[in-house]
C-alpha cells in the first residue's frame, strides 16, 4: 500500500456521531436551521457531570467556529542567543537527567510558569538540544488559562488547530482526550489494525509549523498512554553521506486535507479549510544549526519532482527508518503535574493507545508556530581517521 497515504489521524479522534447540542441564541423560527451553530460538549456526553480532575479543560466542538487562512508572521527564535549555561532555567537545586543519549531529558526543581525572559530563551535552547524535556511538578494546570497562553505566546503565534476540540473561550488550546469504560472507539480501531502507533510532527502541513510545544497533563491512566518521541536529527545523522547529499534540495508535500476529511466524515469540526505546503526534506534548526529529517507518515504525502513509485519508495524507506529507530527514540511516562515540552521541528511523536481500562487520558497542548522550514547546504561529515 502506498506509504504516502495517511493511515491514521494525528490522534485517534474523539469526534463521534453522538448527540450534538445546539446553541440556542434565538428561537429557531427566527434563524434558518442551516445557520445555527452546533456545539458538542464532552461534559454533556458524560451526562452533565464528570469525574475529570479539570472539567474546565474538557473539549467542546463548536461547528460555528470558522477561522480564515493563516497568514505569515514574523517569528523570533529565542533559542538562538540564549545562554548555553542555562543558569536562569536550571538554577541551583534543580535537577536534569537524560532519558537517552540523543533525545529526552527530565527536569525537577523548576517552575516553568515563573521563568524570566532569559529562562524562557534558555528553555527554547534546551528543548532544541534535547528534543523533548519532561518537567515534573508544574503548576500549569492550576494557574489561569490566560497565564498559560501568555507564557506560550512568548515562543510564537498560537496555532488554532483546524479539527480539534477546545475548552470554551480558548480555541488555541488543543485538547487531547480519551475516556470511556466501553472503549468502543479503541475496540473498533483495533478490530482492523495491529497498532495505533502513528508517528507525526504536529500540523507539519502549515507554512510555519510549530516549534517549542507544550503538553500539560490533567488526567492519565495509572499505567499506559506514554508518548513516544524520535529525534529527526539523529535519524538524519544515521544516514549514509550519499543519501544525505541526495535528500538535500528535495522538498516534500505535507497535507492537512485528509485530516479535515477524516473529521468531516465523522461529523467533526473543520474550523479552518485545509492546506498543503512544500517543505525541505532536510531542515536546519535556527538555534542549533542541526540538520533534521522533516518528513512524517502523518502528513507527508509525496516528494516534489519524483515519479509516484520513486516518491513512495523513498518515503517508505524514510518512514520505516524513523519508526524503527528505537535507538534514537525516547518514551515519556506521564505523571500528575507533568508538562512535556518538545521541539516539533526536530522530532516526531506518537501516542500509545495501550490501556483498555477506560481510564481518562486528558491533556492540553499549547502550540506556538515557528519559522518557515529552511535548509542549509549539504556538508559532508568526514569519517574519523582510524589510528
Ligand atoms: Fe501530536
Amino acid at each position: 500500500m502506498a506509504p504516502s497515504v495517511q493511515q491514521l489521524p494525528e490522534e485517534i479522534p474523539v469526534v463521534s456521531s453522538e448527540k450534538i447540542v445546539p446553541i440556542v441564541e434565538k428561537p429557531a423560527e427566527e434563524k434558518p436551521a442551516e445557520e445555527t451553530p452546533k456545539v458538542k460538549r464532552q461534559i454533556d456526553l458524560e451526562g452533565g457531570k464528570t469525574d475529570a480532575k479539570y472539567p474546565q479543560y474538557l473539549p467542546t466542538w463548536n461547528h460555528g467556529q470558522k477561522y480564515p487562512p493563516l497568514e505569515k508572521f514574523d517569528y523570533i527564535e529565542h533559542g538562538k542567543d540564549a545562554d548555553p549555561t542555562f543558569k536562569d532555567l536550571l538554577p541551583e537545586g534543580s535537577k536534569i537527567q537524560k532519558l537517552t543519549p540523543s533525545i529526552g531529558s527530565e527536569v525537577t526543581g523548576v517552575q516553568l510558569s515563573k521563568l524570566s525572559a532569559a529562562g524562557r530563551d534558555q528553555l527554547a535552547l534546551l528543548v532544541a538540544q534535547r528534543k523533548v524535556v519532561a518537567f515534573r511538578d508544574q503548576d500549569f494546570a492550576d494557574i489561569p488559562t490566560k497565564e498559560q497562553l501568555d507564557f506560550g505566546s512568548y515562543f510564537g503565534r498560537h496555532h488554532i488547530h483546524p479539527t480539534s476540540g477546545s475548552p470554551e473561550g480558548y480555541p488555541e488550546l488543543h485538547i487531547v482526550h480519551r475516556y470511556g469504560p466501553t472503549g468502543s472507539e479503541i475496540d473498533s480501531f483495533f478490530a482492523n489494525r495491529t497498532s495505533a502507533v502513528s508517528w507525526h510532527s504536529d500540523v507539519s502541513y502549515e507554512a510555519q509549523p510549530p516549534g517549542v510545544t507544550f503538553l500539560t497533563l490533567f488526567d492519565s491512566p495509572e499505567v499506559g498512554g506514554d508518548t513516544l518521541f524520535a529525534s529527526q536529527v539523529e535519524a538524519y545523522n544515521r544516514l549514509s553521506e550519499p543519501l544525505k547529499e541526495r535528500l538535500h534540495g528535495l522538498k516534500a508535500v505535507h497535507s492537512g486535507f485528509e485530516q479535515a476529511q477524516f473529521s468531516r466524515d465523522r461529523g467533526g469540526v473543520v474550523r479552518r479549510e485545509p492546506v498543503k505546503n512544500e517543505h525541505p526534506i532536510v531542515r536546519t534548526h535556527p538555534a542549533t544549526g542541526e540538520k533534521a529529517l522533516y518528513v512524517n507518515p502523518g502528513f507527508t504525502r509525496s516528494i516534489v519532482g519524483l515519479k509516484k513509485e520513486e516518491s513512495e519508495a523513498l518515503l517508505a524507506f524514510l518512514f520505516n527508518h524513523i519508526g524503527r529507530g528505537v535507538d534514537y527514540q525516547a518514551r515519556v511516562r506521564w505523571a500528575p503535574k507533568t508538562v512535556v515540552v518538545w521541539d516539533n521541528r526536530v522530532t516526531v511523536h506518537s501516542a500509545t493507545t495501550d490501556w483498555r481500562t477506560g481510564e481518562r487520558r486528558h491533556l492540553a497542548r499549547i502550540t506556538p508556530q515557528a519559522d518557515v522550514p529552511t535548509e542549509t547546504p549539504y556538508v559532508k561529515v568526514e569519517e574519523p581517521v582510524k589510528a
